[in-house]
């Protein structure tokens, strides 16, 4: 009794605060569902770290997106609340086992947000310091990410400035706080691209490109419509992908990366999960290829996560992340915070004289 109220608050909490204001669909689905004793004990069926109010809509709306739940689907299609929350209880309580399989095999994955808008100036600017005209990308915790196509998105600033490939499909913003530019130096050619992850998605997998439609939320046609250009273009080339864990995969991912390209190492929000011992096994990995060339290592991670890169004395968890730019070479590491950013990179702060 004691865990169904704590998880009818979760749920409660979701659609209240999290989903109120963005989604109407989801914000009505999860409190009918805060308020529902079986569903809240089919929710149960699936083990306590896979509950989620994310996980579990997500794993509904994919049955929806698989013509699994037509009438979760229609309500979803029309915007229809009542018949939504009404579905998608009747579709927790019917197909209990199908929706906790989804949810235990699956984790969400979040699309892009402004990721690319942080990453680019970083990498261009990690080439810039060691003049290098080619780079080879490695995106550790690839996910479905688009980093590995940084150089492929049209990127704007809410100052005026822009980068990327200004006729691309993927359209970014991002609002930059604080009054210094964004430096406006274009990336030089990308000459390779690896994606690392224990659990990568295989954008060109129908099933796994469903999922990732599952994630969105269906009442947010702006979010789906990106992620659909978002995946196009990665399926228009999809990345080298290496499964496996970063540090010890690591290794080969440089192994392929040609020898006249500067490699640039990238990670957003992948190492909070890291024990520090391994992630400071991740920062010699990095050492250990700079051997006979530099190496670079960009990083949006959570104030403290990402080892070597300084804190700017902020505090840990406050909610934003640091802009990390290592360069490593045989002699020295030199590993500064080249600035800040918000909301997975939708605001961000550049701090670094460029
Ligand atoms: C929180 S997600 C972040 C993904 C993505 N970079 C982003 O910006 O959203 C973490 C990703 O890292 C992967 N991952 C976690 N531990 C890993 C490890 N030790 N080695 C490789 N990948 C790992 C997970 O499978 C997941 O895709």
């Amino acid at each position: 009794m004691g865990s169904a109220r704590t998880l009818a608050q979760v749920y409660r909490h979701f659609g209240e605060v999290d989903a109120a204001g963005t989604s109407p669909l989801y914000e009505r689905v999860a409190v009918t569902l805060s308020e529902s004793d079986e569903a809240l004990r089919a929710i149960e069926a699936a083990p306590a770290r896979k509950r989620h109010p994310t996980l579990i809509l997500a794993a509904l709306h994919d049955l929806a997106l698989a013509g699994r739940a037509p009438a979760l689907a229609a309500a979803y299609a029309t915007g229809d609340g009542d018949a939504a929350a009404a579905a998608a209880i009747d579709t927790l309580l019917s197909m209990t086992d199908s929706v906790v399989a989804i949810a235990v095999r699956r984790q969400t994955r979040t699309s892009e947000t402004g990721r690319c808008a942080v990453l680019y100036p970083a990498i261009a600017e990690a080439a810039r310091r060691v003049g290098a005209n080619a780079v080879g990308l490695i995106d550790v915790g690839y996910s479905a990410g688009l980093n590995l196509h940084v150089d492929r998105v049209a990127i704007t600033y809410s100052n005026g400035q822009s980068l990327g490939d200004p006729s691309s499909p993927v359209r970014l913003s991002s609002s930059v706080a604080g009054d210094r530019p964004i430096p406006t130096l274009a990336m030089p050619e990308v000459i390779a691209r690896v994606g690392i992850d224990r659990d990568p998605v295989d954008v060109t997998d129908a099933d796994e490109a469903r999922w990732l439609r599952a994630c969105a939320w269906p009442d947010q046609p702006e979010r789906i419509a990106r992620l659909e250009s978002e995946m196009a273009l990665a399926a228009a080339d999809p990345p080298l992908l290496l499964r496996g864990d970063a540090v010890d995969v690591l290794p080969d991912a440089f192994a392929r990366l040609p020898a006249g390209a500067l490699p640039v190492v990238t990670t957003t929000w992948a190492l909070s999960r890291f024990p520090l011992e391994r992630r400071l096994r991740f920062l010699h990995r990095l050492d250990e290829a700079a051997t006979d060339r530099a190496v670079a290592w960009v990083s949006l991670e959570g104030v403290g996560v990402a080892p070597a890169i300084p804190t700017l004395g902020d505090r840990r968890a406050s909610g934003h992340s640091i802009i990390g730019l290592a360069m490593f070479d045989s002699s020295a590491l030199q590993a500064e915070a080249v600035g800040r950013c918000w909301s997975r990179g939708r605001f961000l702060a550049w701090l670094a004289d460029s």
